[in-house]
């Protein structure tokens, strides 16, 4: 335990210290069986895709002190190492920009027995996306097989390219926001594992 507890401390000082050598540094510090496992993967050669990233909001006026808006998020969250997406989508009626980053939204179905899990937060404002996931990986072969729990972290800059259209209707006056789609990266800034 202790010597688990330290590698975890080891990896996390190393990826926040100096994140483009991960890929250098830590795979000799962890045994690893097979060139082409899941935990190699992850301490090698791990990156996200936040896929079909969308913003989208809604905001209906009727009376000047009446209104009611909504905006969401949605994107698929690939991580290059784990054979399934996750589907991480917000909802928000904080206005006026609706995603201000301080606060986490979860993403949801991974691996069947849920031990994949992904939380995120935007501020639209600047267009930070902060991702952070955690997942778990069975190497080896059947006669023994080493479970590693890796979590890790990244932050990128999301450009928003957006429509505004604006309609009336009687008393009401609705402004519609609408975002392109696109494939955002993230580099991870911060890798820990443990077995
Ligand atoms: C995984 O999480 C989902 C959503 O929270 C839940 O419906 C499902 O029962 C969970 N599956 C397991 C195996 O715990
Ligand atoms: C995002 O933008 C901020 C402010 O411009 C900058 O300091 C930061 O390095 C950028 N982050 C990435 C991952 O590009
Ligand atoms: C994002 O990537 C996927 C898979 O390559 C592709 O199908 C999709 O069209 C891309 N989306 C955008 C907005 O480019």
């Amino acid at each position: 335990m202790t010597r688990h507890l330290l590698l975890s401390l080891l990896l996390s000082a190393l990826a926040a210290s100096a994140p483009t050598q991960v890929a250098d540094s830590l795979p000799s510090l962890i045994e690893t069986r097979d060139a082409a496992s899941c935990s190699q993967a992850s301490r090698m050669s791990l990156a996200w895709v936040a896929e079909d990233f969308h913003f989208h909001s809604s905001t209906t006026f009727s009376t000047p002190a009446d209104q009611i808006s909504s905006g969401s998020l949605a994107f698929n969250l690939i991580n290059t190492v784990l054979p399934f997406a996750m589907s991480c989508s917000a909802y928000s009626n904080q206005q006026d920009l609706f995603f201000y980053g301080n606060q986490w939204f979860s993403c949801m179905g991974g691996d069947p027995g849920n031990t994949t899990t992904a939380i995120f937060q935007f501020d639209r404002a600047s267009g930070r996306l902060d991702l952070k996931q955690k997942w778990m990986c069975s190497d080896g072969d059947s006669s023994s097989t080493t479970a590693f729990f890796f979590g890790a972290s990244g932050t990128t800059n999301v450009t928003l390219t957006c429509t505004t259209e604006e309609s009336k209707n009687g008393i009401y006056s609705t402004e519609v926001v609408d975002c392109a789609l696109q494939n955002v990266t993230i580099q991870p800034s911060e890798i820990e594992a443990y077995a």
